[in-house]
């Protein structure tokens, strides 16, 4: 299966290499093409460098926007019309860093990254949000755990998308767990109680009850 990366930083790269790993294929894009092109030349064949956000669609079955929130709206704008029944997989925590590198908020408390990214998505786009819950770091060195893998959760209000995501995230080395609809997501992104936990399937399923 192919899934588009657009946004080749530090955790688009990751997941990249994670889902590599697990025998996906990938189209690549990022501001520059210089990110992407390095990625792609580290991951060997099963990527391609596309020539652009558009480009990078073609043929994929989803597409992770692995962007800073500030350049979501913009770049949803740019591949609107393609992104039409595609499932579209949204790490991204509601965040902004100034020149000094402080980092705020840029959402008014108790509205998430995802319910505002739906509203910007084009009717019949499959939005999940998953893969922002763990840093780069910690995405890297817990998949493939074993002997229990660890879990990643995700938030969708479209079945279509939740089984996409699933198999991405099982193709990344983790267990799926799904937290509830996108009104839910605000629990994966940063503050929330769901992120950067590093914990079994069982832990999990009795957290999801737990809020
Ligand atoms: N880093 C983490 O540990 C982490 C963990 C969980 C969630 N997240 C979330 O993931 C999102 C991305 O974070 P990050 O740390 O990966 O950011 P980053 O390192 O700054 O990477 C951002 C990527 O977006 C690309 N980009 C910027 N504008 C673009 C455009 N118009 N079209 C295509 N690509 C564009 C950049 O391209 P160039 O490479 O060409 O500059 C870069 O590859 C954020 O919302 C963050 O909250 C990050």
């Amino acid at each position: 299966m192919t899934t588009a990366i657009i946004g080749t930083g530090g955790i688009g790269s990751v997941i990249a290499r994670q889902l590599a790993s697990g025998g996906e294929t990938l189209r690549l894009s990022s501001a520059d093409t210089k990110s992407a092109r390095t990625l792609a030349a580290e991951i060997g064949r099963a990527a391609v460098v596309a020539a652009g956000n558009r480009d990078a669609l073609q043929g994929a079955d989803a597409v992770v926007l692995a962007l800073r929130f500030t350049v979501l709206k913009g770049v949803i704008e740019e591949i609107a019309d393609p992104l039409t029944g595609k499932v579209v997989v949204v790490p991204s925590n509601p965040l902004t860093t100034d020149a000094q590198g402080n980092i705020s908020r840029v959402l008014p408390k108790g509205q998430s990254s995802g319910e505002v990214v739906a509203e910007w998505l084009p009717t019949g786009a499959r939005l999940a949000m998953a893969f922002g819950t763990l840093s780069a770091n910690l995405f890297e060195s817990s998949s493939n755990r074993s002997p229990e893998p660890a879990v990643l959760f995700y938030a969708t209000d479209d079945d279509r998308a939740g089984e996409e995501v699933e198999r991405l995230i099982r193709t990344a080395g983790f267990e799926p767990v799904k937290v509830g609809g996108i009104e839910q997501s605000g629990r994966l992104e940063v503050g929330g109680d769901l992120h950067d936990l590093i914990i079994g399937p069982a832990e999990a399923r009795s957290l999801i009850g737990g809020a």
